[in-house]
């Protein structure tokens, strides 16, 4: 298949945007499949009312089938088609965090195929703030089911190159709407037990959520590296956001930190590896590895978060074979960070005591 690419500025969606737009509209109408961005990662959508588009969606993405999809709407009176029942924490959430980056669990309406769902009777949805993605879902029909837009175990694409580095030939359209602003992916909050419990951590912290809604409890799996437990989002219990190099995550203090990965480095038979680092910027400078990428500065989270799922990429196309990664806060929005971090390490981390 050929897949077309065509580029579009969020805060220009002129008149040649429209007609990509409603092109890509047509092609999901007619089951196909589009790449498209949103504020948190690129998303590889299809129609989500339609069973075939969903098995489609897991073909391209090589991703088992149990593993379900989240629902992409634009306007909210789309919201009470595909849920049996609007929960009252739903309209305050969403009220205070729709669009956004946010992703709530709710019984399905019986419109919504189990192919989309992974068999679940529950359906996350969420509701986008990129505009290109608002306008895509309603040319579309108003439910796009869409996973982020990577091959299954890679880290999720936060630019449409790595969209066509994994989709190219797979889907029928991809939508370049530039670097995506979060970098990480949705919070994702199950309204279905009480109190309502977080499966995923992202940009909206478990803080945000305990402003609108009493009680939020946040599934232990989610940082626990010995948890025997399956995590509740069945997504989370794979091995995602693996760079081909080994990683590794150094936690203690910075400069014990920095001259412990320098040693090990140093220990290596000279030329045996390539070796890599998540370094920050005031700490990247004193590494000795061949390749040192800068997540961001320490105290800033966002940018951290940002950057973290095209570094992991990066050292794949350098091919780096021993990556060290520093630790960084898990409170906010970091505790997102070190869940992904956690990941894409298979949760080895080497803690040399505060
Ligand atoms: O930011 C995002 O959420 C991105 C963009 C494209 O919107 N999408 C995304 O989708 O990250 P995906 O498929 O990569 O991750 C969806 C996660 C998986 O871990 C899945 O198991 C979980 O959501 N999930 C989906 N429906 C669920 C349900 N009914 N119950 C429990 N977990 C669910
Ligand atoms: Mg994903």
């Amino acid at each position: 298949m050929d897949t077309k690419v065509v580029s579009i500025e969020e805060d220009q969606i002129d008149d040649k945007a429209k007609e990509y737009l409603k092109e890509a509209g047509e092609i999901i109408k007619k089951g196909g499949l589009v790449a498209f961005p949103t504020e948190t990662v690129y998303g590889l959508g299809g129609d989500a009312l339609n069973p075939e588009s969903s098995k489609k969606i897991y073909a391209a993405k090589g991703r088992p089938s149990d593993n379900p999809l989240i629902v992409h709407i634009a306007d909210m009176e789309h919201l009470g088609k595909i849920v049996k029942s609007i929960p009252a924490e739903a309209y305050k959430l969403a009220e205070k965090y729709w669009p956004g980056p946010l992703t709530m669990i709710m019984d399905k309406a019986d419109c919504v195929p189990y192919e989309t769902t992974g068999g679940l009777d529950t359906v996350a949805v969420r509701m986008p703030s990129n505009r290109i993605a608002a306008e895509f879902i309603r040319q579309s029909g108003g439910y796009i089911a869409a996973p982020s837009a990577n091959i299954s175990g890679r880290p999720s694409p936060t630019e449409a190159k790595y969209c066509i580095e994994d989709l190219d030939g797979k889907v029928q359209m991809i939508i370049d709407g530039g670097k995506v602003g979060i970098g990480l992916e949705s919070t994702i909050i199950d309204l279905t037990v009480s109190p309502p419990m977080i499966l995923r951590p992202g940009y909206i912290t478990r803080e945000n959520l305990q402003a609108i809604v009493e009680e939020v409890r946040v599934d232990k799996t989610i940082l626990d590296s010995n948890s025997k437990e399956a995590p509740k989002a069945p997504g989370m219990k794979y091995r995602h956001y693996a760079p081909k190099g080994n990683l590794k995550i150094v936690e203690g203090k910075q400069e014990e930190v920095i001259s412990y990965i320098n040693e090990k480095i140093t220990e290596l038979e000279p030329g045996s590896e390539k070796t890599g680092v998540i370094a920050t910027t005031e700490s990247a400078s004193f590494y000795k590895a061949d390749v040192v990428k800068i997540a961001g500065n320490r105290d800033d989270e966002d940018e951290i978060a940002r950057n973290l799922f095209s570094i992991l990429r990066e050292f794949d196309d350098e091919n780096v074979s021993v990556i060290y990664s520093e630790a960084f806060n898990d409170t906010g929005v970091g505790q997102a960070i070190m869940n992904r971090l956690l990941k894409a390490a298979g949760h080895q981390v080497i803690d040399l005591g505060r």
